[in-house]
């Protein structure tokens, strides 16, 4: 495969999600001359942003101060968080709900016109703007419309498929547009990685399709370290197919009811019941499946009965449509079962509180990287929140990067590097095909790296993922086509996630503690004089895997050694 499309722009930005047009409106408001590009393997408005439900968090009432919301974060995030990130996140998110304001969000209010908040896991006041149960939505369209007005040129239906580095400086991406099939270079001066999650690496999971991870890889690809990915997110609502069900239902006062009719959470998170952070509640729902209290041994309910029919349609309308399309339960007259679902890659691309990774002109923002905002666990509402706030960012600070910097050129050897490799790709005849290779990747991350984790399972995990990669060099492209090739596109995709199931299970392995989302059967305890620090994983100049540890940033607040809701 060729490229025979060369495109040239100051600017690269790989996603169109809420971070990936954050980035590109405040670079174009910043200075409309800069030509910026959004690279996006789907419609910016298919980009899973638009998944989110419950809402983005702010403090804003008269009773809350950000220094609140910095400590519950903190304290949710199992003292992993980076608090002079945190304090980024949470100082500015006031200004950051007034511009999405602005731009037209349509925020549900009070009846002053304040904008309305609901509680969300693991806060101490309430503290979640939304827009019903859409609220990623409905940004996402709001962003997407104001970059229309702007001079930004959007290439979707792209697929990345490398991050071409050269003495140690970004000089481009090569990508297939997938309407011709045509391997296309796309030059620029910097790049912003916006690529959201990599959620799809577990087979039951909340995420789309696409979030199959591609910026993280690409990132760890050329040489950058990737940060604390064993800690994935798990999220105790979703439908037995995996679809989510918001945290805000059980903040609109949702219960969670056991097969005895039992509000079970008193037993595990006695003062902050059904809105314990998410790492609790999934655990707690886990373990009373696991004693024999589930329904049909497999599912609790999520009893929104007595919050009525009219505020289940005003506050949750999605949910119950969701629940009425997929569950065939209307949640006005009956509980829905749910059960967890995982939904959250808190790790990512180790970037500084700037959005830079450690290679000129490369800068990542939003789920892909990893500031480090969420630390262990990620409290419901922060996530939209940090696209954003970091989304800006990371436009400014690209801003400053180009300021009189010219394009770098490149060695053609390393675009006929990547030729070789997708031909090659695309010539195999006789090997494995990407599905099953894929479900048997599903299935081991979700049996070894899931809500509990041991020695015993992560090991033999990891040696199914190494067979796997073994098994992926021979792995075979079906579709020969160039017109929407997508088979090639999953085998790319499953490529990436292979890359990333291995730096997880290593991650896991060797953090012998328990700590939010890693919860390990054989060391049940937080272990801060050990492992309070942060995990990063890269490629070696053999290209071997190596693993080391940074420091956590500790401001103001003083880890604890255990942790109660
Ligand atoms: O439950 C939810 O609505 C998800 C929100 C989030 O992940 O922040």
């Amino acid at each position: 495969m060729d490229v025979s499309k060369i495109k040239t722009h100051d600017v690269l930005i790989v996603g169109a999600g809420l971070a990936g047009l954050s980035a590109a409106l405040e670079i174009s408001e910043m200075d409309p001359a800069v030509n910026v590009a959004v690279i996006s393997k789907v419609h910016p408005v298919r980009s899973h942003s638009g998944a989110a439900q419950g809402g983005i968090n702010a403090a804003l009432r008269f009773d809350d101060s950000w220094k609140g919301h910095l400590y519950d974060t903190v304290k949710g995030s199992w003292f992993l968080a980076d608090q002079n990130a945190v304090r980024i996140l949470c100082s500015e998110a006031k200004d950051v709900i007034a511009r999405l304001d602005k731009y037209g969000a349509l925020f549900n209010r009070n009846e002053d016109g304040t904008i309305a908040q609901r509680a969300f896991g693991g806060q101490s006041r309430k503290r979640t703007c939304f827009i019903a149960d859409k609220t990623g939505h409905n940004l996402l369209y709001t962003l997407y419309e104001q970059a229309m007005k702007r001079n930004i040129t959007i290439y979707w239906e792209y697929f990345v498929t490398s991050m071409l580095i050269e003495d140690g400086a970004f000089k481009g991406i090569t990508a297939i547009d997938l309407m011709t099939g045509e391997l296309n270079y796309i030059q620029g001066k910097a790049v912003i990685l916006a690529t959201g999650g990599a959620g799809r690496i577990y087979g039951q999971s909340s995420n789309a399709l696409i979030n199959t991870g591609d910026g993280i890889a690409l990132a760890f690809r050329a040489g950058i370290a990737v940060k604390d990915m064993e800690f994935f997110q798990i999220h105790p609502t979703g439908l037995l197919n995996g679809i989510l069900i918001t945290e805000g239902a059980r903040g609109e006062g949702g219960y969670l009811i056991n097969k005895d009719g039992e509000r079970f959470m008193k037993n595990y998170a006695p003062k902050f019941m059904e809105l314990a952070p998410r790492d609790f509640v999934a655990r707690s729902i886990h373990l009373e499946i696991q004693a024999g209290r589930g329904i049909e041994n497999e599912y609790v309910h999520l009893d929104l009965r007595h919050l009525g029919k009219e505020k289940i349609e005003s506050r949750l309308p999605q949910i119950r449509e969701i629940a009425m399309n997929f569950a065939g339960v209307d949640p006005v007259v009956e509980p829905i079962p749910i059960r967890p679902t995982v939904h959250y890659t808190m790790g990512g691309i180790d970037v500084n509180n700037r959005t830079q990774t450690e290679i000129t002109g490369v800068f990542a923002a939003g789920e892909c990287s990893c500031v480090s905002v969420h630390g262990a666990n990620r409290l419901g509402g922060n996530s939209l929140l940090e696209a954003v706030v970091f989304g800006f960012i990371s436009g400014r600070e690209t801003l400053k990067f180009i300021q009189n910097r010219g394009l770098n050129t490149i060695s053609k050897s390393l675009l006929t590097t990547e030729e070789q490799r997708l031909s090659a790709l695309l010539s195999n005849s006789n090997g494995e095909k990407a599905a099953p290779l894929r479900e048997e990747m599903e299935n081991a991350m979700i049996t070894s790296f899931g809500i509990f984790r041991n020695e015993n399972l992560m090991q033999s995990g990891l040696i199914k993922l190494l067979e796997l990669q073994k098994r992926y060099a021979n792995v075979v492209v079906e579709d020969k086509g160039k017109i929407f090739n997508l088979d090639l596109v999953r085998v790319l995709e499953l490529g990436y996630m292979l890359d990333l199931a291995r730096i997880i299970a290593m991650g896991a392995l060797a953090r012998k503690e328990s700590r939010g989302a890693h919860f390990r059967e054989d060391y049940t305890k937080m272990d801060n004089a050990n492992f309070l620090k942060h995990t990063l994983v890269r490629k070696d100049e053999s290209g071997a895997l190596e693993i080391s540890y940074k420091a956590v940033n500790i401001e103001d607040i003083k880890p604890l050694e255990e942790i109660r809701y």
